[in-house]
């Protein structure tokens, strides 16, 4: 039987930093669901689909021929035999991944993927529904979380660094229109589980949080 540690929480808190860290500390491996998302928004994008067109999109899933793989420990995405992992991470597939992940048909079409990874392996897996709905049985079970302002605070020093020209006013509201959208949709919306464990990092750095969260695995296992 394998470990599954299910982290959720909303967009910038810091999940897919501190979740990689703590899996590499454990030797577990790390699934990004997020990624997955992303990927369909890339694709539909590509065909010059809207990501708000939910006919369109799903009616694109079938031509869909999603991976991720593991190449040096390292997740990547694939659209068919394309590495889509550097082209998913901007703003615009941002919304388009929390529009489309609305999608019933979009969330059923991604569960196998992330399921039969976790009975695969021992896994650290991310998102928004993995302790409520696509790892319900999962042994440790953590919601991660920030308030809004550290999180655009966050994520404005991070695209700074990559020289995009954000203003912190623009992030916070784009943060706070995704955690609308994430945690209001009819489909397994953003919620803490009844049994997950609570983690706020606002007054941690990485190194703490990592630390906290190793803490938290080791002591509910
Ligand atoms: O974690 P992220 O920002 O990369 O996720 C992108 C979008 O995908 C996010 O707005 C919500 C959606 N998502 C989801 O609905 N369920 C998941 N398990 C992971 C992500």
């Amino acid at each position: 039987m394998h470990i599954a540690v299910a982290i959720d929480g909303p967009a910038g808190a810091g999940k897919s930093t501190i979740a990689r860290a703590a899996a590499a500390k454990l030797g577990y491996i790390y699934v990004d669901t997020g990624a997955l998302y992303r990927a369909v928004a890339w694709y539909v994008v590509d065909r010059g689909i809207d990501p708000q067109d939910s006919p369109a999109v799903i009616a694109a899933l079938p031509g869909l021929q999603l991976d991720l793989r593991y190449i040096d420990g390292v997740q990547r995405v694939f659209v068919g035999e394309r590495d889509v992992s550097d082209f998913i991470r901007t703003p615009e597939m941002s919304m388009g991944s929390s529009a489309v992940s609305a999608l019933p048909e979009v969330r059923d079409f991604l569960m196998e993927t992330q399921r039969s990874l976790a009975r695969r392996n021992d896994v650290i897996m991310d998102g928004r529904d993995i302790g409520t709905v696509v790892l319900p049985d999962a042994q440790v079970k953590v919601y991660l979380t920030a308030s809004a302002q550290v999180r655009a605070r966050r994520r404005h020093t991070e695209l700074a660094q990559k020289g995009e020209q954000m203003t912190y006013e623009q992030i916070l509201a784009d943060i706070e229109q995704r955690d609308y959208n994430d945690s209001h949709r009819a489909v397994a919306p953003l919620k803490r589980a009844d049994d997950a464990h609570l983690l706020d990092t606002g007054e941690m750095d990485i190194q703490q949080s990592v630390a906290a969260l190793v803490a938290l695995i080791k002591n509910s296992l």
